[in-house]
Formats: structure tokens, sequence, C-alpha cells
């Protein structure tokens, strides 16, 4: 970490959680701060339609509503993934609802989808115009929504014109009973019934990619359904994982016992051995997101090797600073370079046997 990396970070850590990233986004936002290097040439990789001069992007939830991304691009990420956004802006849950396991470099968060909505953020996405940078777009259901399938199709049919590609995120702990619609017939309809309206609302234009954002915390007899449900209704891709209700790995904290999902290295075993498995049920073509504990050029590289094609960054940003795109981008290049490969798409997969034979 650089010294005005390890400055910010320490202000922002004199201060809570929740303001010191409110300040984060403010100071992001204006995107007075220097641009990152270019990655190197073997890092660009593409994957659906895309061309990513990075396989590190930034995951949901940082930059809930779309205020931030120019600046966030400009840290050096290759993409940066906006929301989750409910149709309707809503409060979220009451605060505190974001505590920091310093001991760990972990974060529990119980936020419930605070955000602006979805007419805020279009327009906020709409006013980028044509600036280049690939940002997907992370959609959820509102908490008191009679007919959350619904709510997705408002979300893809929305952002549609503007996102390079669209999450449909069924994982976030935060929801009560969010996560039932990972239930194998549930994920189906759903997916089928959202790529349907995707398909009408962008008749004879680009459709963007369809993925969905699974949960850590699924058991093992029920993925084989759950991929067969991703791939029946013909979704583009899955991001594995949001974070976890388990607290296994964790030193004590008494912060331990706040409720919500848990994030940084406590969930990167977990949700790796998770990406390998899936990769092994869809095969090698669908592409795959890994998130989950993501804080270096190991962790980046284990997830790759596991079975991403892209990888993403939250809890990691928090600890290491601002510079972490670009120190990733770094040492996956001098990685590349020790391994003899000459792209991010030769590392992808090459340990996902030894990483699916972990229990998750
Ligand atoms: C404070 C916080 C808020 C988050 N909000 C969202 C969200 O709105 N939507 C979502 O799909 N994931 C959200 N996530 C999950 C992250 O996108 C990511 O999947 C997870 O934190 C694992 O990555 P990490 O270990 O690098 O943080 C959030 C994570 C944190 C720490």
């Amino acid at each position: 970490m650089g010294l005005l990396d390890r400055l910010g970070q320490r202000l922002l850590f004199a201060l809570d959680p929740e303001t010191a990233h409110k300040l984060a986004i403010r100071g992001l936002s204006l995107a007075l701060h220097p641009t990152a290097p270019k990655p190197d040439p073997r890092l660009r990789t593409r994957v659906f339609d895309l061309d990513f001069p990075s396989p590190v992007g930034l995951a949901a939830g940082f930059d809930k509503n779309a205020v931030a991304v120019d600046g966030l691009l400009k840290l050096g990420f290759g993409f940066v993934e906006v929301g989750t956004i409910t149709p309707r802006p809503q409060p979220g849950n009451p605060p505190p609802r974001l505590f920091r396991l310093q001991g760990d470099r972990a974060i529990i968060n119980r936020m419930g989808f605070n955000n602006d909505g979805l007419d805020a953020a279009l327009r906020r996405l709409r006013a980028r115009g044509n600036r280049p940078g690939i940002v997907g777009v992370n959609l959820g259901a509102n908490k008191d929504s009679a007919d959350r399938i619904a709510d997705y199709v408002e979300g893809v049919t929305t952002m549609a014109g503007v996102a390079s590609y669209l999450v449909i995120n069924v994982s976030s702990p935060n929801t009560p009973g969010l996560r039932d619609l990972q239930v194998a017939e549930v994920l189906t309809e759903l997916v089928q019934k959202v790529r349907a309206a995707l398909l009408t609302a962008t008749e004879g234009r680009r459709r963007p990619p369809l993925l969905v954002k699974l949960a850590p915390d699924l058991a093992e007899p029920d993925l084989p359904a759950i991929a067969a449900a991703v791939s029946d209704g013909k979704a583009d891709g899955i991001i594995v994982s949001n974070t976890t209700l388990s607290r296994a790995g964790l030193r004590s904290d008494p912060k331990t016992a706040e409720a919500g999902g848990l994030s940084g290295p406590p969930l990167f075993r977990r949700s790796t051995a998770l990406l390998a498995k899936v990769r092994r049920l869809v095969g090698p073509e669908l592409p795959l997101i890994g998130a989950g504990g993501v804080d270096s050029g190991e962790t980046a590289w284990a997830k790759l090797a596991a079975g991403a094609n892209l990888v993403q960054v939250y809890t990691g940003m928090i600890y290491e600073g601002q510079g972490i795109a670009a120190a990733i981008n770094r040492d996956l290049a001098r990685r590349l370079t020790e391994a003899g490969m000459a792209s991010i798409a030769d590392v992808v997969g090459t340990d996902v046997n030894r990483w699916a034979a972990q229990a998750i």
C-alpha cells in the first residue's frame, strides 16, 4: 500500500464504517485522483461479448447508486458493477448495519438494499453518455414487493440500454426470503421470465448478458439442480458468490454476533470451492465471475485457477485501499510471466479439480 493510501485508510478507519464509506464514495465521485497505469495487455480478456482490460472488477454494493463509476474505473478496475438497485428507492435496515472485523480483515453487513431506485441510477448512467468502461448493473427486489419476479423484470427492462451486463441478485442475506429464489424450480422460472422480458425489451438492439449471483451457503446436494436451472433458463453467466451467513473461520471478535453477511478472507475458501464445483457442473463455456475474499494477486489467481473467467473485489478494497486493483493487475502480470502463460484465459480452470474436491 502506498503512503497516501495508508494515510487515507487510517483516516477512514477512525470513522464509523458507514460514514467512511460515504466519504470514500464522495471522493471517488469527483474522480480527481490520478489514473492507474494501464493494465498489462496480457490481462485483456474477452468474456461474453465484452473486452475486459483486466479480469479484476469491483463487486456490487460499493457503488450502489452509480455515483462514482468513472472514478472507480480510473483506479484500474477492468469493470465496475453498480447496485444492488431495486425498482423503488428504499432506506434499507436501520444503522448500525456495517461492521469491520479488523482482526479478520472482514466485514459483516446487513445494509438491506439501501438504494435510490432504478430511475435515479438510470439517469446517472445515461449521463455518462458514451464514456468507456464496462459497467454491470446488479438488480434486486424491493423488501415490500408483492411480486419479486416482476421487480427483476422491471430492473432488466429499465437498465438494458445502459448496462454492459445485468445481474439478478437472488443471494443477499439481508432481504428476508430473497434467497428462496435460489430453489431450482423457482430459479428456472425467474431466469426464463427475466430473459424473455429482456429479449422483448431489446429487440433489434444489443442484449446485455444476463447473470445470476449466488450465495455461498448452498447445500452441496442442491448444486446440480441450481446449475441446471441457470442453464435451462439460459442465463449467460454466474457470479459466485455473495456474502455468507456462516461465521466459520473467524477469530473471536464481539462483532461476530452481529447479524448479516460476512465477506473478506474468511469467505475465500468456501466461495472458491463453490466456484470450482459450479464450474465442473456447467462445463468450460459458461462465463463465471469469482467473488469472495479476493484481496491480492495470489487470491485473484487462485479464483481464476478454480474456474473464474473474471474476479471481483469489495472487502479487499476497504483493507488494502484504493490502489488494490492496480496492485492486483501488476501481480497478475508478474504471475503470468512466472508461469510462462500468454494470457488470463490460460489460467482459467487450471486448478479446478483440487478446489472442487473441497467441502463447502
Ligand atoms: C458492505 C457490503 C455491501 C454489499 N452490497 C451488495 C449488494 O448490494 N449487492 C450484491 O450483489 N452484493 C453485495 N455485497 C457483496 C459483494 O458484492 C461480494 O459478493 C462479497 O462481499 C464477497 O466479496 P469480498 O469478499 O471481496 O467482499 C456487499 C458486500 C459488502 C461488504
